[in-house]
């Protein structure tokens, strides 16, 4: 009778030994995964936005501005906002690996249709959204995280 209930009870035993190991195992991974997570953002958050990072912001930002202008017919793209353009070329970004020739092409590519925006400004809505193509050239090949968000930029 004793060994008879022994028996029985073994499976249940060992197949609860064995699912307390593998929750623990997750439990283990689980925190690995958080760790390492956590030492990424603490890793990152010293160097936060690189010189780039910083000036497409503003460049968006100054879009939205320029296509309100636009849009409400009361101006055009400055001369300023191409000169900030041109800061592309020198700025620094988070991944070095960026700085291509190809980088450099679509960045110049980007600077004659600005400067096509603003000697053309009897036609501002479609070189305007030509403008916003040429941002989202390059971000197809280096960032197209903010393609989303680029394209919002667009006259209808
Ligand atoms: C020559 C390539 C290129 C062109 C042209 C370009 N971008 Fe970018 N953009 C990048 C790269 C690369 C980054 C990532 C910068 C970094 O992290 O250093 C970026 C980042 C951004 C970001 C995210 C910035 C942040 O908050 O981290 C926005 C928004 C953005 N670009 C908008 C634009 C707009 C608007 C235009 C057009 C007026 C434009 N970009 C044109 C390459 C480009």
């Amino acid at each position: 009778m004793t060994t008879f209930i022994k028996n029985r009870y073994i499976p249940t035993i060992i197949f609860g030994i064995f699912f307390f190991i593998i929750s623990c195992a997750d439990i283990t991974t689980e925190q690995v995964i958080n760790e390492e997570v956590t030492t990424e953002v603490v890793d990152n958050h010293p160097n936060k936005d690189s010189e780039l990072a910083l000036l497409m912001r503003k460049m968006y930002n100054d879009a939205d501005s320029i296509k309100q202008l636009i849009v409400n017919d009361e101006g055009n793209i400055s001369k300023e906002y191409i000169e900030a353009l041109e800061r592309i070329h020198t700025a620094t970004p988070t991944d070095a690996d960026v700085k291509t020739p190809e980088f450099k092409a679509y960045t110049e590519l980007m600077i004659n249709e600005a400067n096509t925006l603003f000697s053309n400004p009897e036609n501002k809505k479609e070189g305007f959204n030509n403008l916003v193509n040429k941002c989202v050239e390059c971000h197809q090949s280096f960032c197209p995280g903010p393609i989303k968000k680029i394209n919002k930029l667009r006259i209808n």
